[in-house]
């Protein structure tokens, strides 16, 4: 058994040698975003790998196709391609829910908006000039 530390929520669960990365983390309750289910094509349940670098697989062509060669410098592998050999810590914040935050003005705060923006209005300098007058046609011919 080996444990697989998981960030940002700071929790450790145990799974067994050799099992997959994804596949525990969703039997464990983690949501891990995927449409490929598995198959190393849709490149969406990335995760970052904190500590543990030589506790899991090499990486697969597939991998290497969907990633690049950068792991060294990014330490992010796909968590369907990556079965664990050992203690890991990983970091799923790309996964965690966006909650979307609708923020919704009161009837008096908008009408304080339009206020202020009246106000700005009135200091603002008017326009000299106005449009400018159509020019008058030229022809060659003399007007009788
Ligand atoms: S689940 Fe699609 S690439 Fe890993």
């Amino acid at each position: 058994m080996h444990k697989v530390t998981v960030l940002p929520y700071n929790e450790t669960i145990e799974v067994s040698d050799k099992s997959n990365l994804r596949d525990s983390l969703d039997r464990a309750g983690y949501t891990v975003k995927s449409t490929c289910g598995g198959c190393a094509t849709c490149g969406l349940c990335v995760v970052v790998l904190e500590t543990g670098e030589d506790n899991i697989s090499d990486i697969a062509f597939e991998e290497k196709q969907l990633l690049g060669n950068v792991f060294h410098l990014t330490k992010e592998r796909l968590s369907c391609q990556v079965d664990i050999l050992g203690d890991i810590t990983v970091d799923i914040s790309a996964h965690l829910p966006v909650k979307k935050v609708t923020k919704r003005r009161t009837k008096q705060q908008a009408e304080s908006i339009i206020q202020e923006r009246k106000e700005k209005a009135k200091d603002r300098p008017k326009k000299q000039g106005g449009f400018r007058r159509p020019k008058p046609f030229k022809t060659n011919k003399e007007d009788s």
